[in-house]
């Protein structure tokens, strides 16, 4: 069963319930859009609505009456279609039971089969759908709602959360077992509110108080709110925390998407960034710079960040550190041991690949340094060191300030670990500020050109290849082109066979690294194609030339932002929503 990624939601108390969790979906959409739906409890029975598409401005008149519980979600389809019987919520066989589910349920065929067995209709082509059934089989007299929850969970194998209702019982149940979900409450108001959901986002204009679940975690949400083990029903205490961002900051403002006003944001990134806690800076410095091996391990562009700091460790510092891909860390985790450190960076905090070989190396003994934004987060929870990165909610699908933050932070802690400092911090954010206001206008207009290209190559070298590898990521997973970074001393190597005329080449240059650059520069131009400079000076091999301040180390977190914003304002002509790229979510919480 290949696993969902979506956004689930739940809402108990005065309001009308059906309201606040559509709410709370459209602000969960970047994490799953095919299909959601709702269930509402309505005077003892269950009033279900699911559709195709994206929510949009769906009348709650049409959905139902007002009730005072209510569950919702999104769904990111993989395996069965997109229709709406595969929509959550599911119920179950007695309609009593209302489920929906974040996750994999590894044994569901062995699930389903035996539900077929005692002649349980299944109604759908999904997993999820067997946790509801389950859940109404282990309903007998003497038994609580929750309870048969906790019981039907011991069923499962694999990674879910799941929030469940019953229309003859006044709560909500709330299960985690390696899926994310978070509980936000208004206890200490007369009329007791709760809000359930993947992520704060989707509540945080109600409640800023929230209660993180574990794993193992059960939750039983009624006039109170209560947390139990999964495994045997024990009692555990919670804590109330306090989400560090505001609304405002998980909302457009006057941007028309999420991914303008991240970049937009990225100067601001970059203090807050910087400004972490000196204890754990210095802590993290001294394990990294007395550590026999350091690996870092990420995916996506929060890796390619990693590759960039492991060439501020290698040049500034002379440590190896070395990036792993979390789904290619198998081979290298047996090698390390206790004297070994493990650099774990996440924007969320959840993705499935990072999370499983930070666990493999902590149960051989390894330290553990983890770069994250989402606060709460599993990872955030399993790390000896965490350092944030304050970058605030990165609601736009496509990473960009998370990027930002994760490299200012790495430069950081190899100018710590090599005792040395970089004197281009200083002015970093007041460059890309005025970088920003001066380069988005000229980008806009070359989006149009470049909107008509099929093949995009971005080449640098140093410091700016993994910068040329990040660019690429841009452009592919916000507008569909097909783009290739690689080191510029490659392109000899085979990538020249695909260079033809009229394909456009960008070119990412810095003093150090122009000469040979030029030179690639002039032989893409003489085979065709048009080359884009990004340089810090101009250059006559270049059919397009744009401006960047020359930050010297820190050259990568100035070269990317105008490729950012050419992959955005690229998205923008071809039509495409940049904040929510087909086939993608934010988090990648299943392998
Ligand atoms: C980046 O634009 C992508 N959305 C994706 O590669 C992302 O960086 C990757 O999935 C890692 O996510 P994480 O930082 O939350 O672990």
């Amino acid at each position: 069963m290949v696993p969902l990624m979506c956004g689930i939601a739940g809402y108990k108390g005065t309001e009308d319930a059906t309201q606040v969790v559509i709410e709370g979906l459209r602000r969960l959409e970047y994490r799953g859009y095919d299909s959601w739906g709702v269930a509402s409890i309505n005077n003892d029975h269950i009033e279900l609505f699911r559709r195709e598409g994206r929510i949009g401005q769906v009348s709650i008149s049409r959905i139902g009456r007002s009730s005072g519980i209510s569950i919702g979600h999104t769904r990111w389809a993989t395996h069965g279609g997109v229709c709406e019987s595969n929509a959550h919520p599911h119920l179950s066989f007695d309609s009593k039971v209302a489920v929906v589910h974040n996750g994999i349920i590894e044994n569901y065929q062995e699930l389903r089969s035996g539900l077929q067995s005692r002649d349980i209709a299944l109604q759908s082509q999904t997993d999820t759908e067997v946790i509801p059934h389950l859940i109404a089989l282990e309903l007998t007299q003497d038994t609580s709602f929750a309870e048969a929850v906790r019981k039907a969970c011991l069923r499962l194998k694999g990674s879910y959360a799941i929030v469940a209702v019953h229309q003859d019982f006044d709560e909500i149940v709330v299960a985690r077992d390696g899926s994310p979900v978070v509980i936000g409450t208004r206890m200490d108001e007369s009329d007791k509110e709760f809000f359930v959901a993947s992520d704060v986002t989707a509540f945080l204009d109600r409640t800023k108080e929230v209660v993180y679940l574990r794993d193992g975690d059960l939750a039983v949400i009624n006039s109170s709110l209560e947390v139990r083990r999964i495994i045997d029903a024990s009692h555990v205490d919670f804590k109330i925390e306090t989400v560090p961002w505001s609304l405002d900051e998980a909302s457009k403002g006057e941007y028309h998407h999420f991914m303008q006003k991240e970049i937009h944001e990225q100067p601001q990134v970059v203090v807050s960034a910087l400004a972490q806690d000196d204890s754990a800076l210095a802590q993290a410095s001294s394990w990294i710079g007395e550590a026999g091996r350091v690996i870092v391990v990420a995916c996506g562009s929060s890796a390619l960040a990693g590759m960039v700091g492991q060439a501020y460790f290698r040049s500034l510092a002379g440590k190896d550190v070395q990036v792993v891909l979390g789904s290619e860390s198998d081979s290298i985790i047996p090698c390390l041991s206790s004297q070994d450190v493990l650099i774990a960076v996440s924007q969320s905090g959840e993705t499935a690949d990072t999370i499983h070989a930070v666990k493999t190396a902590k149960a051989k003994g390894v330290r553990l340094i983890s770069i994250v934004n989402a606060t709460g987060s599993s990872l955030s929870r399993i790390s000896d060191i965490v350092l944030p990165m304050r970058s605030g909610p990165e609601i736009c699908v496509v990473a960009t300030k998370s990027y930002i933050s994760t490299v200012s932070i790495l430069a950081r802690l190899a100018s710590m670990v090599a005792k040395t400092d970089i004197t281009s911090f200083s002015n970093l954010s007041t460059s890309m500020k005025s970088l920003i206001a001066s380069v988005e206008p000229q980008v806009a207009a070359l989006a149009v050109r470049i909107a008509k290209s099929k093949d995009i190559f971005v080449i640098g070298r140093g410091l700016l290849y993994p910068t040329s590898l990040e660019a690429a990521l841009k452009l592919k997973e916000t507008c569909y082109i097909h783009a290739e970074g690689f080191a510029g001393g490659e392109l000899k190597h085979g990538s020249i066979a695909l260079i033809e005329t009229g394909i456009p080449v960008i070119a990412l240059a810095d003093d150090s690294t122009r000469a040979l650059i030029v030179s690639n520069a002039m032989e893409v131009r003489a085979r065709g194609g048009w080359v884009i400079g990004v340089d810090t000076k101009p250059n006559e091999a270049y059919d397009v030339f744009i401006q960047v301040p020359d930050l010297g180390l820190l050259q990568p977190l100035i070269s990317i932002v105008p490729l950012q914003l050419l992959a955005y304002h690229v998205a923008v002509v071809k039509g495409l929503d940049p904040d929510k790229p087909r086939n993608l979510a934010k988090s990648v919480t299943v392998k």
